[in-house]
């Protein structure tokens, strides 16, 4: 038998943790693994490598991929006809896609429409594929933030100043609610809930009345305002909210916060340090028992699939359920968070 596994879309950690989990199962089996190289490009371009115990040697706590990965999206490229034949010519008897939201919905279609035989693992630091309760990389990420937050509480502190963190999660306010949470972020502004400026000053200026006159915020990067308070300029808009590319909220939010309140204000905009280093253990954990359930859904044909995790059972979905919508965040996660708003 011989099965391909790719990494597409945006890296996170835990990928080098997936492609181990399947090349080592996989070897115990006899079976041959191909890595395709960036994402859906490896297949239009037919660009691989063969994977054996060797090759994932220490890869584990890397982050990134050693697959490499890309945003080609090969269906909207009008690349399909390449890509089938490449498969073709590598005669694999399955695939394990792993990927986000994008690359998951892609390989549905390959499977429903086309009938590749293929099985998908969800990841992102976003966490917003439907049908999982985690995707990996969530976790560090999380981390990250928080222990951002944390460092930026010293000169919050020192400076009496509001520091402005904005930090990824595309449409969804996963990141920024657990991040938020476990830094004890004094505010945290989600796209769920358009914000009112005149209301975060106000709790800024309460704050400092009260004797804490420094401040965290947490902006994810697709908060807005509220249409009847918004403050952002028609050119800030597009160059904020931009289809592909997400992020300047922070900066913004912080000019306008100084304005208003006249307390000094910073911003940090983590971007994609997020999505870098090594994996968390529960990353590293959650990554190696989907690709083992994976590899175990292609040795039984069951294609069509995403490995997901409920509760702390790794199941399988179709990958028809789990894809075309987002998943948003629990509102009893939110409401933990305002808990500590001011
Ligand atoms: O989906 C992961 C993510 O990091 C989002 O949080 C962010 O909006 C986006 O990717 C950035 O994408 P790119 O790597 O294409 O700049």
């Amino acid at each position: 038998m011989r099965i391909g596994v790719l990494t597409a879309g945006g890296d996170c950690p835990g990928l080098n943790a997936v492609i181990r989990a399947v090349v080592r199962r996989a070897a115990a089996d006899d079976v041959d693994v191909v890595g395709i190289k960036n994402g859906w490009r490896g297949l239009v371009e037919n660009d691989h490598v063969e994977l054996t115990r060797a090759s994932v040697v220490g890869i584990l706590p890397r982050g990134g991929t050693i697959l490499g990965t890309s945003r080609l999206n090969p269906v909207e490229d009008e690349q399909l006809g390449r890509l089938q034949e490449n498969l073709r010519i590598l005669r694999l008897d399955g695939l394990i896609v792993v990927g986000g939201e994008g690359s998951l919905s892609v390989a549905r279609d390959l499977w429903s429409d086309h009938q590749v035989q293929l099985v998908g693992i969800p990841k992102t630091i976003d966490n917003d594929i439907r049908g999982t309760d985690f995707t990996f990389g969530f976790d560090t990420a999380v981390s990250i933030v928080t222990d951002a937050i944390d460092r930026l509480h010293s000169t919050a502190e020192s400076h009496h100043r509001v520091m402005v963190v904005e930090v990824m999660g595309r449409h969804t306010r996963w990141i920024a609610a657990y991040g938020g949470i476990a830094g004890g972020a004094d505010i945290v502004l989600v796209p769920e809930h358009p914000f009112r400026i005149t209301k975060v000053c106000e709790l800024l200026s309460s704050r400092k009345k009260d004797g804490r006159p420094f401040s965290i915020i947490v902006v994810a990067e697709d908060a807005h305002p509220h249409p009847a308070e918004d403050f952002l300029t028609k050119e800030q808009n597009s160059s904020i909210y931009r289809h592909d590319r997400l992020g300047g909220i922070g900066e913004v939010l912080a000019d306008e916060i100084e304005r208003c309140t006249d307390i000094q204000t910073r911003v940090t905009k983590l971007g994609y340090v997020q999505r870098g280093g090594s994996p968390t253990a529960f990353d590293r954990i959650l990554a190696t028992r989907f690709g083992i359930k994976a590899y175990e859904l292609v040795r039984q044909g069951n294609w069509g699939q995403m490995v997901a995790i409920c509760g702390n059972r790794i199941v399988s979905v179709p990958l028809a359920e789990a894809v075309g919508e987002v998943k948003r965040l629990d509102d009893e996660i939110y409401r933990v968070a305002e808990v500590f708003f001011g």
